[in-house]
């Protein structure tokens, strides 16, 4: 059975949930399935695939996430990874998504030295409560009313991006002859 870690950032638990939704989804389609917070401790070597994401803060990726790659990218060069952003940036420019993703990730992995092999990317609307924040910045955010306040993440684009990718990573898995089960 293939092993799969699905490693995240969080500052809130909204990426931490959407992780934890898409490795159900992995489970399902017969995977070995580890979920992690990402951090530098974690053996990413010891995988067959890895799906990695973040939420994006000031447009970047958290630190953890995107380290836990670029610090052994050496030895992860034969690895499929597939990463996910998580943002309100759709919710607040709608259509920019795709376009604001591919700049994050550009920033966070595309430096010249750093060669991943991902075969899957994407972006997901997160979750913005104020109640989270520390009350400096609650009043900030409410005087400035910049990103609207709620949870707009969507299941059903979570849930069928994990289930393709899996599906893709089945069959990349079977001609590379790893030992996948017969439900992929
Ligand atoms: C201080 C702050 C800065 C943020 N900056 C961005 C940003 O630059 N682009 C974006 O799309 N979303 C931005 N967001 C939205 C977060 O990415 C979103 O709320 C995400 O779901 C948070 O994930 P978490 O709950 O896992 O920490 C920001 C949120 C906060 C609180």
């Amino acid at each position: 059975m293939a092993r799969i870690l699905v490693a995240y950032g969080t500052k809130h638990g909204s990426t931490a949930e959407i992780a934890a939704h898409i490795a159900t989804r992995f489970t399902l389609a017969g995977f070995d399935t580890d979920t992690l917070e990402a951090n530098l401790g974690i053996d990413i070597t010891k995988y067959d695939a890895l799906i990695v994401g973040s939420p994006v803060y000031a447009a970047r990726w958290l630190p953890e996430p995107t380290l836990i790659l670029v610090a052994n990218h050496q030895r992860i060069q034969n690895i499929p990874i597939a990463l996910f952003s998580v943002g309100m940036i759709d919710v607040k420019h709608p259509g920019k998504l795709r376009e604001e993703h591919d700049a994050w990730i550009e920033k966070a992995f595309t430096q010249e030295d750093i060669n991943l092999n991902i075969f899957a990317s994407t972006a997901f609307n997160g979750a913005y409560h104020r109640r989270n924040f520390p009350l400096w910045m609650r009043i900030v955010d409410s005087i400035l009313r910049i990103t609207p306040q709620g949870d707009y993440r969507q299941w059903d684009a979570i849930e069928n991006w994990a289930d393709e990718t899996a599906e893709t990573l089945c069959d990349m898995l079977k001609d590379t002859g790893e030992t996948v089960t017969s439900t992929c």
